[in-house]
């Protein structure tokens, strides 16, 4: 594929995603992630924002070491700080990428940065040669380019690109434009500015109308060969630009992009499953490509017309994107072999022996409960392993609810808290909410619950719940997951897994409230 042909993908799932209240993950959940993005061949992968806190550092660090398919990207606002510790995390990625940005807007150069527009060029040709230092790649982002002045933006791009950089990214950063404006702007600029052909044109936009993707795809029609995207869509506020209706749009609309992407569509469904599991933000039933209705026909006019010839209604197939028609996998005499080869299928690979017989001792206790296991059950399993350390603050050893028509429920509980096992209960208004007081009547965390949502993992009544809670406290905001058959326990898992995540989480800066 010539340049001009191939369509870049960069995911930002783990950065800009990340950013999204409440869907910090782990460095282990990163590196997961990560090298599901590297199996779906994604061309670059932002792993984070190294100066934001030790932890973003050591998840950029530990990304680079384990994805060599894929370049691996850290972002640095235009500051010698930011870059050096960019430069830092990446060192033994197999193919590196600095992303330096600074702020093109008026109001933004006023307001926040309080620089004048000639102070912004300096700094951010500055912070292009910088990074050039460290790595060949280097993308420059002038933020809220969606809200700046053309003519400046011209300015500021031919400046960093004869400065070394080799990605020019527009961000449409608090998602204001409209497609036929957007793709306009990226028109005009690669046809004004005398270096363009030097770089490529990028773009990342946000959903805070509805329009990311379009934007995006107009961006594309009208020359960009990089779009920033995430998984389901996950971003700061309203999110970003959704990855997989991004790569469906170009794949499904070839008769009118001029460009392909190289990526693995089968694998888009693993990912989306993997992104909301490990969040626990859900993906809508009618979210386009990975809701769960997607691809459900639900009126017999339409069952029928598919059942006769399936592109009636159908614009894509179910398969490509990763939707398996026998989704039953394995069930309670699969021995550990078959676990194994089926949990690499879905492309789960375990660091550690323990890890692995750690989440099979989960499987036969599922299976006990549960005749079929599918590829759903398997991924939440490793999540729940992934969920667990051995060195919690705050583990569940017993839950015993009474519920009872006419009668006030109770919970009793056994809680290991740091290191000592204490006993506690409750009433309450259900056997949920008299688990969670029970838990509170111990541990008084002081924290404010802003969400509870229980999804069945599959179909069934004996189908697993996976159980969402966000809670806040001094301004931060956690999400705890849980799985298990039994709801009330799943929502008790989720509400302790929050609490370890609280108390366990670094303070991190915000890579765009920075002091630029
Ligand atoms: O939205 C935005 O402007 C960003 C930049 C850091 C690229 O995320
Ligand atoms: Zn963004």
């Amino acid at each position: 594929m010539s340049n001009q042909d191939k369509l870049i993908i960069f995911d930002t799932t783990l950065r800009d995603g990340e950013q999204s209240p409440g869907a910090s993950m782990t460095r282990d959940e990163k590196v997961r992630i990560a090298k599901a993005l590297e199996r779906m061949r994604v061309d670059v992968i932002e792993a984070g924002f190294p100066i934001a806190s030790p932890g973003d550092f050591e998840s950029v660090q530990a990304v680079a070491r384990a994805v060599t398919g894929s370049t691996v990207c850290g972002l640095a606002r235009a500051l010698d700080k930011d870059i050096d510790r960019a430069g830092e995390a990446l060192k033994q990625a197999a193919s590196a990428r600095i992303h330096t940005f600074i702020a093109t807007s008026p109001i933004h150069m006023q307001m926040k940065l309080r620089m004048q527009p000639e102070q912004v060029i300096e700094q951010a040709v500055r912070a292009v040669k910088r990074a050039r230092g460290y790595t060949d790649n280097v993308e420059f982002s002038p933020e809220d380019a969606g809200r700046s002045e053309v003519d400046f933006l011209c300015r500021v791009i031919e400046a960093v690109i004869d400065a070394g950089a080799s990605t020019i990214n527009i961000p449409d950063t608090v998602g204001y434009n409209l497609p036929h404006q957007f793709g306009e702007l990226i028109r005009t600029l690669i046809e004004r500015i005398p270096n363009a052909d030097k770089a490529v044109f990028s773009v990342h936009c946000h959903n805070d109308l509805g329009l990311a993707v379009g934007n995006s795809l107009s961006a594309v029609l009208n020359g960009a060969r990089q779009v920033e995207c995430t998984i389901n869509g996950l971003g700061e506020r309203a999110g970003n630009a959704a990855l997989e209706e991004v790569v469906m749009a170009v794949q499904t609309r070839q008769d009118v992009f001029p460009c392909k992407t190289g990526l693995d569509t089968t694998q888009i469904m693993t990912c989306s499953r993997l992104v909301s599991g490990i969040t626990g933000f859900a993906v809508q039933p009618n979210k386009a490509i990975v809701g769960i209705n997607a691809f459900a026909h639900e009126s017999g006019i339409h069952q029928d017309g598919v059942l006769k010839s399936r592109e009636t209604y159908e614009i894509m197939r179910a398969q490509d994107v990763g939707w398996s028609a026998n989704r039953i996998v394995l069930g309670k005499h699969s021995g550990r072999n078959a676990f194994r080869t089926r949990l690499q299928e879905l492309g789960i690979e375990f660091s550690t022996e323990e890890d692995l017989n750690e989440t099979f001792s989960r499987f036969k206790e599922l299976a006990d409960k549960k005749h079929e296991i599918f590829d759903e059950d398997l991924q939440s399993l490793v999540t729940e392993t992934g969920l667990e350390s051995g060195n919690d603050w705050l583990k569940l050893m017993s839950l015993k609810v009474c519920s009872e028509t006419g009668e006030t429920p109770y919970a009793r509980l056994t809680l290991w808290v740091d290191g000592e096992e204490r006993p506690a209960e409750s009433p309450g208004s259900g056997p949920v909410d008299a688990s969670f007081k029970a838990i509170e009547a111990l541990i008084n965390s002081g924290t404010e619950l802003q969400l509870y949502s229980v999804n069945n993992i599959t179909s069934g009544t004996d189908s697993q719940g996976e159980v969402t809670v966000r809670l806040q406290r001094g301004g931060r905001i956690v999400n705890g997951q849980g799985a298990d058959t039994d709801i009330v326990i799943a929502s008790a898992k989720a509400y302790i897994n929050a609490i370890n995540k609280i108390i366990q989480r670094d303070e991190r800066a915000h890579p765009q409230l920075g002091d630029v």
